[in-house]
């Protein structure tokens, strides 16, 4: 199951990832906004990390304006690896390199095309369970 969120600025480039997920027939639920009237980006992230970390859901998408503050506040939750990515080389590497269970996006940023493989590619990409990338991934959760 994908957990999406998004504030106003990500909410239009949310429904292309919805179309996207329903082609594929990946279960998603979405923890909102509903419109694109303005609100607040923590609220969703918030919402899609606790998702996560309650095994509600096995990874999560965050979209707002820019992709930062969303991912910003995603990260301050441990065991949230949130990536923001631009590009599909990011988004695969974040997957094989940091196990990274959220995507964020700008939906400002990035175009509907570009977005929906970049999701592919982040979706696809398994961890690489190297030893290297579990050390490094161990010594995020401590000061
Ligand atoms: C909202 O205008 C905008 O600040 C938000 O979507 C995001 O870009 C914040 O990081």
């Amino acid at each position: 199951m994908i957990a999406l969120g998004c504030d106003h600025g990500g909410y239009e480039l949310k429904q292309e990832i919805k179309k996207y997920l329903e082609e594929k027939e990946i279960p998603y639920k979405d923890y909102g906004c509903d419109s694109l009237q303005s609100t607040d980006y923590p609220i969703y992230a918030k919402r899609v990390a606790h998702a996560i970390l309650d095994g509600e859901c096995e990874k999560g998408i965050l979209i707002c304006g820019t992709g930062i503050g969303i991912s910003i506040t995603a990260n301050k939750f441990k065991g949230i690896r949130a990536a923001l990515c631009s590009d599909c080389f990011s988004a695969e590497a974040t997957r094989l390199h940091n196990d990274a269970n959220i995507l964020a996006m700008g939906g400002r940023v990035v175009g509907p095309g570009l977005a929906v493989k970049i999701v592919d590619t982040f979706l696809n990409t398994p961890f690489s369970g190297e030893e290297r990338h579990k050390r490094r991934i161990e010594q995020m959760e401590t000061d």
